[in-house]
């Protein structure tokens, strides 16, 4: 018990090496079963492992809010940034494996799919709003742009419903996955609505 006191919450410097590894395990675990050979389908495993784990890091770091808030575990918020920039490393690579392993980077076959094909529409669009997002997470781009950041990152939001929308379009005939990845979404968006409504309440009432 003494033990857990000291090391629990463990150091923000400890708990983000440790996330950062953790964070790497898919890449590993794709990276291993790709080596393996066991997949009849490589390209379409690449896409699919590295887009579920996209969505699934998007979700975290939604998640790191509403967690810090309901925990009063303040130390957590410095794992955001890192969540986030991880949830673009991995649609990077789903990207990248859509545009080279996939398209072969022929720019007419990829803007033919781009119109014609409303789950890749918005797959794109989810991934064009989450560059601004990559590039401006720095500290200086914090400053410089002050109260603009917090609302040029309020941008997460439809990038997630869109990721939401993109998983939901393209899978066939079951929808569990995605129906869960929007109940999740429901509930982290859910909370955030409900204590707005709740903070706008008290402005309204005024001081007592
Ligand atoms: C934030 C952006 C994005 C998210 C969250 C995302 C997420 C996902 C997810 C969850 C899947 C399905 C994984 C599974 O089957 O388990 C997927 C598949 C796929 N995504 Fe994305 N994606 C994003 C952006 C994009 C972009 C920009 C493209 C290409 C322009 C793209 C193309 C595809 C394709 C081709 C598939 C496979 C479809 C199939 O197997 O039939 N995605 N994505």
């Amino acid at each position: 018990m003494v033990l857990m006191r000291r090391h629990w919450p463990p150091a923000p410097a400890r708990l983000k090496a440790l996330l950062f590894a953790l964070c790497l395990l898919p890449l590993a675990s794709i990276v291993w079963r790709l080596l393996l050979g066991h997949q009849t389908n490589p390209v379409e495993f690449l896409t699919r492992e590295t887009g579920w784990w996209t969505l699934t890091m998007l979700m975290v770091t939604l998640a790191v809010t509403p967690l810090r808030r309901l925990s009063g575990w303040n130390a957590v918020i410095r794992l955001r940034r890192m969540l986030g920039l991880f949830a673009f490393f991995y649609v990077s690579l789903h990207f990248l494996t859509y545009l080279w392993l996939d398209q072969m980077f022929d720019p007419f076959t990829i803007a033919h799919d781009v119109v014609k094909r409303p789950f890749i529409t918005v797959g794109f669009a989810a991934f064009a709003m989450l560059v601004p997002l990559a590039l401006t997470s720095t500290d200086g781009w914090m400053r410089r742009l002050r109260r603009r950041w917090g609302q040029l990152h309020r941008l997460v939001y439809p990038i997630a419903i869109a990721g939401v929308v993109h998983f939901w379009w393209l899978v066939k005939a079951d929808i569990r996955e995605p129906a869960l990845f929007a109940a999740v979404l429901g509930l982290l968006l859910g909370v955030r609505l409900h204590w707005r409504w709740r903070r706008w309440r008290q402005s309204v009432a005024g001081p007592v």
